[in-house]
């Protein structure tokens, strides 16, 4: 990378965020600019130590325009999805003084500066994980610190839904719901917090990274094929998803698990339903992803009540949501007896994030993999399939925390004399 050198002062704030997973999914827009949805969402927000971005922001007199790297590669700022956000930013930029460097930066001032944004996600892009919402809120956040823009976090939220709609979800930790909103202008399409990480962490969450060779349609251009073409969509939004709302919001509160996970996965598979219902049918799930729908489904069934919730974004992952610590081991089991890994994989890259769920499952190296049973609900269906090498991998989180700014500088992944990339 070219060294640049800067003459003056280069201001910096690097800032970690979380992504979310949809629990009452968000499809559809009725304004493709300024993203507003046909209907109000409500997402858990994931453990930032196992899934979330990092970004630094950086200003200086001597940046000569807009520059972002993403994952190591310098991307193109030029989208109008980007442009939005940092407009909305530029217009609410505050006076800033920063103290050792002697820095005075006005209100007017900011029209003039230029940012260099750089930008990492802790997990494998090509996961196909919901990257752009943890990528889109840092972004969002760390400029918004970078430049004292006092509005709090569910105006933040407005900022960040304009450079993807889920993005503005992961502006807080917990529990989140996105409210619609009915202004044109999108002024009252806003997330807020329903309820912190603390206040339900019995949840376990375990996430199969699934292999896969096709290729997906965005959710971009789907969810606006679906709006085109689906007869289905308005039904969903304007009956169904209401009344899921409520319901949803009251399952939260209560910490009712069976109700939460029978809403989860009811509306995990309706929001794949509209979009067979879409022209051409879109098909995010594969047949990997319908297996793990029927081990979660037969062992809920067998138990009497729900110990999982499934739920797919526009993609084949599962993300199974346990009731607590016991139900995710004895899920971990069925989904290490039924997906083994290939025989050249090793646990430690098999099964990652908190290992210690792993030790609840009684799982130590590769040996008691193998030896694992067939878990009693499928006895009377022997032999039992396997399905080596299906899955790539294993990630086990829980529900986490919002954004933080993170101010020790050695986390900061620009260099402070250059304002390039570390
Ligand atoms: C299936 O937020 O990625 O994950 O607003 O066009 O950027 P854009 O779409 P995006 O859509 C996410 C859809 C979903 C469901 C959800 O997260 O609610």
């Amino acid at each position: 990378m070219a060294a640049e050198s800067c003459k003056d002062w280069v201001l910096t704030v690097t800032a970690q965020t979380p992504t979310n997973i949809a629990v009452i999914k968000y499809w559809g827009k009725r304004d493709e600019d300024l993203i507003l949805p046909i209907n109000d969402s409500i997402s858990v927000t994931l453990d930032p130590h196992h899934l979330c971005t990092t970004t630094s922001v950086a200003v200086s007199p001597a940046f000569t325009h807009d520059r972002m790297w993403l994952n190591g590669k310098e991307v193109s700022l030029s989208g109008g999805r980007y442009q939005n956000c940092l407009r909305e930013l530029r217009s609410r930029a505050g006076d800033v003084e920063g103290e050792e460097k002697g820095i005075k930066i006005t209100k007017k001032d900011w029209e003039k500066l230029h940012f260099h944004i750089v930008s990492y996600n802790n997990f494998p892009t090509a996961a196909g994980l919901a990257s752009s919402a943890a990528g889109l809120a840092c972004l969002v956040f760390s400029l918004a610190k970078l430049m004292n823009v006092k509005d709090d976090h569910s105006r933040l939220s407005a900022i960040a839904r304009q450079g993807s709609g889920s993005a503005c979800r992961s502006l807080y930790g917990g529990f989140v719901k996105w409210i619609m909103g009915k202004e044109q202008n999108g002024s009252d399409s806003i997330a807020v917090q329903l309820a912190d990480e603390k206040h339900w962490d019995d949840l376990v969450i375990i996430i199969a990274v699934v292999s896969s060779r096709q290729k997906e349609t965005s959710s971009t251009s789907g969810m606006r094929e679906t709006v085109e073409t689906s007869m289905l969509i308005e039904h969903r939004a304007k009956e169904v998803v209401p009344k899921r709302i409520i319901q949803m919001e009251e399952a939260i509160k209560n910490r009712d698990f069976p109700a939460f996970a029978r809403l989860t996965c009811a509306d995990s598979n309706q929001f794949h339903a509209v979009c067979l219902d879409t022209l051409p049918p879109i098909f995010y799930m594969n047949d990997t992803s319908h297996r793990i729908i029927s081990c979660v489904e037969k062992w809920n069934r067998f138990e009497g009540t729900p110990q999982v919730a499934y739920t797919f974004d526009a993609g084949p992952n599962a993300v199974l949501i346990s009731h607590n610590r016991k139900a995710a081991a004895l899920l971990l089991q069925r989904l290490l007896f039924h997906f083994p890994p290939n025989s050249d994989a090793d646990l430690n890259s098999y099964v990652i994030g908190d290992k210690t769920i792993l030790q609840d499952a009684g799982i130590q190296d590769m040996k008691d993999i193998e030896a694992l049973a067939p878990p009693p609900e499928i006895k009377d269906n022997i032999p039992a399939q396997k399905y080596r090498g299906d899955v790539n991998y294993f990630i086990c989180t829980r529900p986490g925390r919002g954004p933080v700014v993170l101010t020790d500088e050695r986390r900061s992944l620009i260099n402070p004399e250059t304002g390039l990339p570390k």
